[in-house]
């Protein structure tokens, strides 16, 4: 296929594909996976994308598995662009949209993501997989794991929302319940996995996951034909989605789909866990941990992100913004996202909205630009927040 090779996203270090890694060994920062992009774009044009399967491996040619039969797929990706006119009507905004993650299978955009990594960890052959996880990624993993006859092993804070715990027991995954936070849950699985065989699939810690999200720039620009929206709204953990897209971007541009322009990349996060917000807002470029980090959007409570430095790099070059908004504010919205488009988003999703809304009050966002909201999940999955 067309993988080159691998990348230290900090230090450039190269390292061999078809090989399991987790960090770069140099630097202990994440690794990117470096295509061919001319011998992808070869066969991989605009005009033969229309008779490719609705799925995320349309983009075959730009992922990373070797072998078809290594595939482990359920139907993933290429989910629906909504045009949210009665929504964006409110707001004066006739160009507003909404990416329905939500539509995957396991009800979110971690299926992208643990498709991506699992078949990557089937074709390398490893048998046991674990990860730290505020729920979503941990339901995908047990999904995907199941489906490739693999073991899952799966850390999660005791207060995960229940339908998270109940898919993964229900699909067959291990699952542990720790007091704590998902941090936590990734030092038990960093302390175990050695002695236990397991191979770490946390969100950049294997340079996989990032591949099956990237899928979401290239259906963008594909829904868009072509022409990306001015402003994209991404509700960030760990940014695994947001580094994604932009460096889905730059392959896209590399391949001569899309041009130089980008969309404004804005990070939105819970007042209550805004590690990104912070550090964006303070001119840094890496993220201190936050404190006693607080949200009922549970994705949205990863106190620590460590590509943190690669989101932040997206935000400022691509001329975006961080912005936090309060759990009231994300829950209300959850219903009025609902009640104007029929869509029951995840409150990680609908805290899209309020921050939009500031956006529009300081002129940061314009009512004629076209404008993205990320849908990550389902509101299914979260009926404790609801029933406060
Ligand atoms: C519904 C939902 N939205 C957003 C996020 C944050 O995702 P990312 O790690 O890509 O920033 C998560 C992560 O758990 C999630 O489950
Ligand atoms: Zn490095």
């Amino acid at each position: 296929m067309n993988v080159t090779h691998l990348e230290c996203a900090a230090c450039g270090t190269k390292y061999e594909a078809q090989r399991l890694h987790n960090l770069c060994t140099q630097c202990g920062k994440p690794l990117l996976v470096r295509y061919d992009l001319k011998r992808a774009a070869a066969s991989l044009t605009k005009e033969s994308l229309p008779g490719r399967g609705p799925d995320l491996w349309r983009y075959r040619e730009v992922l990373p598995v070797e072998q078809d039969e290594n595939v482990v797929t359920l139907g993933e990706g290429f989910t629906p662009l909504v045009h949210a006119s009665r929504l964006g009507a409110q707001m004066g905004l006739h160009q507003l949209f909404i990416k329905d993650e939500g539509q995957n299978p396991t009800q979110s955009f971690k299926a992208r993501g643990m498709a991506a990594a699992v078949s990557m960890a089937k074709e390398l052959g490893a048998q046991k997989l674990a990860v730290p996880s505020a729920g979503n990624a941990a339901g995908a993993l047990a999904a995907y794991a199941a489906r490739a006859g693999m073991e899952a092993h799966i850390f999660m804070p005791r207060d995960t929302p229940r339908a998270n715990v109940i898919e993964c027991e229900q699909t067959g995954a291990q699952v542990t319940l720790m007091d704590g936070l998902i941090t936590d849950c990734g030092a038990e699985v960093a302390r175990r996995k050695e002695a236990e065989g397991w191979f770490d699939v946390s969100t950049l810690k294997e340079p996989y996951r990032i591949e099956g999200k990237k899928t979401m720039g290239y259906e963008l620009a594909e829904q868009f034909d072509w022409d990306l929206p001015d402003v994209i709204m991404y509700p960030t953990g760990g940014g695994t989605g947001l580094i994604g897209m932009w460096k889905a971007f730059d392959e896209m541009e590399q391949m001569g789909w899309i041009g130089s322009k980008r969309p404004r990349m804005v990070t939105v996060q819970a007042a209550g866990c805004q590690p990104i917000v912070r550090a964006f807002e303070e001119g840094k470029r890496f993220a201190d941990e936050f404190p006693n980090a607080r949200t009922t959007a549970s994705g949205l409570r990863v106190p620590k992100a460590i590509g943190d430095f690669l989101i932040i790099d997206a935000l400022r070059a691509s001329d975006g913004t961080a912005i936090a908004v309060t759990d009231e504010e994300l829950i209300a919205a959850t219903k009025e996202i609902g009640a104007a488009e029929g869509i029951f988003c995840a409150p990680e999703g609908a805290a899209c909205l309020p921050a939009l809304r500031k956006l529009l009050a300081d002129k940061l966002v314009m009512t004629d630009e076209r404008v993205v909201i990320f849908n990550t999940g389902s509101g299914v999955k979260y009926v404790e927040s609801f029933s406060i």
